[in-house]
């Protein structure tokens, strides 16, 4: 059987690959678990000096699985301890992150790329959080580094609006380092990793932490908008949301 999250350490490079192409990569809970563990105790893994997330060709991530969103909603339920610890080991995460998109990123697919360090996104990649429009909040601490990035205006159409982007588009904000053809994208995210591989490693983690400022701002504000999204979730909008996805194809 193969996993849907793929995990390979090649030399000092560990590759994280949502591996769900049936599903676009909607990341369902034990998703959330493999990653998460994935990105935790990297501290005492001397060997792994970076990590890269990937995905399929044409389908980064669909965001998170709709009907768990749907079945957390019935339970009574917020996003759930698995999508919270990977979202707090992103945060805390002590190794330099990477990303190779190709294609969709939406939801969690784009606000987890606020956290990563370097991104490489194919010319057709495509950003979008429709968090709003499902009735949802923006989770992921991007309330926070949105904002931070791009600043609130265009957090604002990004995150509420949920307009979204293309590869020049969040090249322009700074989302995405660089682009590249589809099938060169990987393979530019995974020299991008070997270059910061072979950097002096305890500057560049002492860099990487200036640059991101402290971990528990984020950890701090992944929980408030855990409330806001816990609430949303029992919402009447959320559900009439998600029954629309599910009806959509009838
Ligand atoms: N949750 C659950 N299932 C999802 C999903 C998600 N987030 N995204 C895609 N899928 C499923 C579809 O239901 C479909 O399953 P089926 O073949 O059993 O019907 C399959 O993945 C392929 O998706 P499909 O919609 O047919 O592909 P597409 O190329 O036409 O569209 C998307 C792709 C991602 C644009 C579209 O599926 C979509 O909008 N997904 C929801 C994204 C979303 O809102 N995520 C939550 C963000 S907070």
């Amino acid at each position: 059987m193969t996993s849907l999250v793929d995990i390979r350490d090649d030399d000092t490079i560990r590759v994280v690959r949502m591996n769900r192409p049936e599903k676009k990569n909607a990341l369902n809970a034990a998703m959330y678990e493999v990653m998460a563990a994935a990105l935790t105790g990297l501290r005492s893994e001397q060997a792994i000096r970076c990590v890269v997330i990937a995905g399929c060709p044409g389908a980064f991530c669909a965001g998170n699985d709709i009907d768990e969103f749907r079945q957390a909603a019935a339970d009574g339920e917020g996003l759930g301890e698995p999508v919270l610890r990977f979202l707090r080991a992103l945060a805390y995460c002590e190794r330099p992150l990477v990303a190779a998109v190709d294609g969709l990123a939406v939801g969690i697919g784009t606000t987890m790329l606020l956290h990563c360090d370097y991104v490489v996104a194919s010319q057709g990649s495509r950003f979008v959080t429709p968090f709003v429009s499902l009735g949802l909040v923006p989770e992921a601490a991007s309330t926070l580094l949105a904002p931070r990035l791009m600043g609130p205006r265009r957090a604002f159409s990004m995150l509420v609006m949920g307009e979204p982007l293309d590869a020049q588009g969040a090249l322009g904000i700074g989302l995405v380092n660089a682009v590249a053809e589809s099938a060169e994208t990987e393979a530019q995210a995974l020299a991008a990793a070997r270059r910061i591989a072979a950097l002096p490693p305890e500057a560049v983690l002492a860099s990487r932490r200036m640059i991101r400022g402290e971990p528990e701002e984020l950890a701090e504000r992944i929980d408030v908008e855990a409330d806001f999204f816990r609430e949303r979730l029992q919402s009447p909008e959320a559900q009439a949301a998600f029954e629309a996805f599910f009806a959509r194809k009838k």
